[in-house]
């Protein structure tokens, strides 16, 4: 949730500032601002809107080497100019991703102090606050006013005697920062820095950064140095570009068969059989043999790849496991201790939610163990072990990659894992290997039915409702490709497990109402064909989503498009059905005529409870 960036160095710091504002866009958009140092002193623009309404409003004369911006979702106070970042008061200029969650309380008392907030926003109280302490000592004015913050925050403050100088500090939200040749940035995310440099550091809670031109210094609150750790930046320019796709989605959706080879590959182990192999990773045998109990806690489309996991470790491992709504469980006092598992699954790594649930387990006694597509992150910086996903940069806010990429980490873990517990033999962990192995030439095969999928979400493009129907692993992916469908297409779609639908869900099904049926699972096929054929009955337009090898069994007219995914073993089907959704949803939404990539209300990073 929003997107801050600060440039102090040898370039023009407005260019700097909206070009990291564009690559961070997908953290919020609501609206957009920058506060630079020039030689009349500090000044702020903000707009309303996208970074693009921003670019159109700064002066060209605007001359700078060192500011801040920052690219808004909106929490506390409407989208408004007012509203929009950088605040100020006095001598303080800041930007601020998080929530300050005592600003009530804090106004109060700044109140008695003459200061008088003009927008709605925590952030403003925090520069009120920063204010009220400063007396020319940056650090002690910060140091004194985290004393009283409560909540999270990452900010980057200007102070107005204190020219070209950034000072950076963070709790819960992130913060990274490299140097190069050309000066000295500080962003929310990586993706920010990829141009400037190939190393970068993530700034530690409670430690204070402060950029000039030519340099960074991390001290803790009381002044002491502190050496940050750098780490690689992996990733190019590239990666985070869209290459000729017309959205970020869509190139995401392309990239997914190579993605998978970069979350498989490494782990693929050439030996006498095919094994997964976690030693490069650090995942000892032990962390699974030892569990007693398995918690998958995860958001959004992360929590739906957990869903899958579920499916599958209950089925190879024999061990319970449970899928939790980070935001839930936090809160949830939790039955744990050292016989349990937790599993986080997040593509950021800074999901505030993931996170809390992350630190409730490890304080509870559990092992953890996350799925994380950033390097670096909170959550993988702070679990006890690491599965990186190697997705790469993932922009559009509808995330795809990232989420086939967790299904991979996911199989990867169980194949690896059954197999040491027994339950699997050589040959049966190989084959299924060799399955995992082509389940890209699959999506390859999904991804060449573009135009059939055009068509169809044309006739999608009217409706009002949709629902996507599936059983067992289907009916873990249809949740999937409904948040998919709703968050761009902003079609209200919903989920049903396909058994379900006459408790409840079926009296929404009436004339040329979508249905999207995944029937991939031989196991249930004929029950879910019978539920393909209530909701016909009552007129349902039905998708139909099977496996090239169940052809022979669709009746004539059962539905209105047959979707059809390579054969193979049902078990790694969610893949290429995946891509079908997918496609789905992006094509509904263009030709809806809607923002793609960067949905009304939405954000990819989720930094904020
Ligand atoms: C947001 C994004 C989703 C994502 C969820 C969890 O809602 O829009 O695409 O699945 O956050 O994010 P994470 O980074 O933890 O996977």
């Amino acid at each position: 949730m929003c997107g801050i960036i600060g440039f102090c160095g040898y370039l023009d710091a407005k260019d700097v500032l909206l070009k990291g504002l564009a690559e961070l866009e997908y953290r919020g958009y609501d609206s957009a601002g920058i506060a630079c140092f020039t030689k009349d002193g500090i000044k702020t623009i903000r707009a309303v809107g996208k970074v693009a309404n921003l670019a159109n409003r700064l002066p060209a004369e605007l001359e700078s080497g060192c500011g801040i911006g920052h690219t808004r979702w909106a929490t506390h106070g409407g989208v408004s100019e007012q509203n929009a970042h950088p605040h100020s008061c006095g001598k303080v200029t800041l930007i601020h991703n998080g929530i300050i969650e005592n600003y009530h309380e804090l106004a109060k008392e700044l109140e008695e102090t003459g200061r008088l907030p003009v927008s709605q926003t925590d952030t403003e109280i925090a520069a009120m606050l920063i204010d009220s302490f400063y007396e020319g000592d940056a650090l002690s004015a910060i140091k004194k006013a985290v004393s009283r913050l409560e909540g999270a925050y990452a900010f980057c403050i200007l102070f107005s005697d204190q020219k070209d100088a950034i000072y950076c500090i963070r709790k819960g939200s992130p913060l990274v920062a490299c140097q190069s040749e050309e000066g000295c940035v500080v962003a929310s995310d990586m993706v920010a820095l990829l141009r400037y440099s190939k190393e970068y550091f993530v700034l530690p809670e409670f430690q204070v950064a402060k950029l000039t031109k030519h340099s960074i210094t991390v001290t803790d609150l009381d002044g002491e140095p502190v050496a940050p750790v750098m780490l690689g930046i992996h990733w190019d320019m590239s990666a985070a570009q869209k290459n000729g796709f017309k959205h970020y989605m869509l190139k995401e959706i392309h990239e997914q068969p190579e993605a998978l080879r970069r979350t498989i590959a490494p782990r693929m182990k050439k030996g006498e059989f095919l094994l997964p192999d976690f030693t490069e990773d650090g995942i000892p045998d032990k962390l699974f043999l030892d569990a007693k109990r398995i918690v998958i806690a995860a958001c959004g489309t992360a929590m739906h790849a957990g869903l899958i996991g579920k499916i599958l470790m209950e089925r190879l491992l024999r061990l319970p496991v449970s899928v939790e709504i980070a935001s839930e469980f936090r809160y949830a006092d939790p039955i744990l201790d050292e016989h349990s598992l937790v599993i986080l699954v997040s593509q950021s790594g800074e999901t505030a939610d993931t996170l809390a649930a992350l630190r409730l387990a490890k304080e509870k006694g559990a092992k953890t163990l996350s799925v994380v597509n950033v390097k670096g992150s909170s959550i993988a910086r702070e679990s006890d072990y690491v599965l990186y996903t190697h997705a790469g940069p993932e922009i559009a806010v509808a995330s795809t990659k990232a989420y086939t990429a967790q299904l991979a980490a996911f199989y990867l873990l169980v194949l690896r894992f059954a197999y040491s517990m027994g339950k699997l033999s050589e040959q049966e962990v190989s084959s299924y290997m060799e399955e995992l192995a082509a389940v890209g030439g699959h999506m390859e095969q999904v991804l060449e039915q573009k135009d059939t999928i055009k068509e169809l979400s044309k006739r999608l493009t009217p409706s009002h409702d949709l629902f996507f129907i599936g059983r067992s692993l289907d009916y873990a992916l249809a949740a999937e490709g409904s948040i998919k469908l709703k968050e761009i297409s902003y079609i209200h779609s919903e989920a049903y497990a396909a058994g379900e639908l006459k408790h409840g869900t079926l009296s929404l099904i009436t004339g040329g109402v979508p249905v999207i049926a995944l029937a991939t699972q031989e196991d249930v096929f004929p029950k879910m064909i019978s539920n393909v054929k209530e909701v016909r009955a009552r007129g349902a337009m039905v998708v139909l989503i099977t496996k090239e090898d169940n052809n022979a069994a669709i009746e004539q007219g059962i539905c209105s498009e047959h979707l059809i995914i390579p054969a193979g073993n049902d078990m790694f089907a969610p893949f290429s059905a995946a891509v079908y959704l997918q496609l789905i949803a992006y094509y509904t939404s263009m030709y809806r005529g809607l923002d793609v990539d960067q949905p009304r209300n939405l954000a990819k990073s989720v930094t904020v409870e």
